[in-house]
């Protein structure tokens, strides 16, 4: 199938031409409406022509109205409520010995395609570990790898090669705070498990390397995922020292069923939470100007 636009039921409001984020949809010379000729290909398959339309008459290739457009509800959420939600989530490193049935994993994976994304969200990969044992086996080589850090950072030779190669960002990050952590002792096992903190559940959000706005899309994708989680009752941690170690270490990606050539960005522990926090957090760390 290609794009289509019925014109037997198209009544030329033009409203998909005023959504589209990239021209792709104009007025022909006979006053029609039309996929501008040799513009198709710019065309980010975003679904808001289609989701625009009063008479269903346009249509993206590989989109259908029945598959991948919902009814909306009628009343929208208001501010109060949606605060009330959000300040409930918390960071959870307690979970309870309880498995999470695959149903609620796909209603989790099914929020995240309400999602927004940067350029072709096609190269993303979601993989989802509901296996605590896997986790387990995954677990030696990820902390010995966290510890290691501690001799990379205190090597100036290492640290010269890492600020290069994984970029000013990372280092950083490694340095102010996965070395001290790790210097703590905090990754040894010995400790328990402090990294994927018991949790029954991983998802690791993956592209190829160099995948256009991956990095963007998984934070995105794993903060959806987060809060769909909320809503289910369970609770969730981001965290990005498991993709540092996937990354790292082939075995890890081997374990995880990752491709070789794919980049991990973040992970979620997911699992029921141990603890009910008794209030929110409430913080103001960001720097903000408005111009008016
Ligand atoms: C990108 C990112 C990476 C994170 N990495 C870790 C991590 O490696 N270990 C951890 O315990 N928490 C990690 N966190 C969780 C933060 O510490 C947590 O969000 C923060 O302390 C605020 O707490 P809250 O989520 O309960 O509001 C990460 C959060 C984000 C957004
Ligand atoms: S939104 Fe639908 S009806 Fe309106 S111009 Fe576009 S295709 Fe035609
Ligand atoms: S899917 Fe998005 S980019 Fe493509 S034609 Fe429709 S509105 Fe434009």
């Amino acid at each position: 199938m290609e794009n289509n636009i019925d014109l037997k039921v198209c009544t030329t409001c033009k409203l998909c031409m005023d959504v589209c984020p990239c021209k792709v949809i104009g007025v022909n010379n006979k006053g029609k409406m039309h996929f501008i000729p040799g513009k198709e290909s710019i065309c980010i398959r975003c679904g808001q022509c289609m989701a625009i339309c009063n008479t269903k008459a346009i249509k993206i290739d590989g989109y259908s109205y029945e598959k991948n457009f919902v009814d909306l509800p009628e009343n929208d959420l208001d501010y109060t409520d949606y605060i009330n939600f959000i300040s409930k989530r918390r960071s959870v490193r307690n979970y309870k010995d309880k498995s999470i049935s695959n149903e609620l994993i796909n209603r989790i994976l099914e929020s995240i395609s309400y999602a927004p994304f940067g350029a072709s969200p096609e190269h993303m990969c979601i993989t989802v570990i509901n296996n605590r044992k896997t986790i387990e086996s995954a677990l030696p080589l990820i902390s010995k790898f966290l510890n290691s850090i501690v001799q990379f950072i205190e090597n100036p030779i290492v640290r010269f090669f890492i600020k290069r190669k994984a970029g000013i960002e990372t280092f950083n990050t490694i340095k102010n705070h996965i070395y001290p952590i790790s210097k703590s002792g905090n990754y040894k096992l010995e400790e328990g498990d402090r990294i994927t903190r018991g949790a029954p559940a991983l998802i690791v959000f993956h592209a190829e390397k160099g995948a256009e706005a991956h990095t963007s899309n998984a934070l995105i994708y794993a903060t959806y995922a987060m809060m769909a989680a909320e809503s289910l009752g369970l609770g969730s941690l981001m965290n990005e020292i498991v993709p540092a170690a996937i990354n790292k270490l082939d075995e890890v990606k081997k374990i995880f069923q990752i491709p070789m050539d794919h980049e991990a960005v973040i992970s979620l522990n997911l699992g029921y939470p141990k603890y009910k926090y008794k209030r929110g957090i409430k913080r103001n760390y960001y720097k903000v100007n408005i111009i008016n």
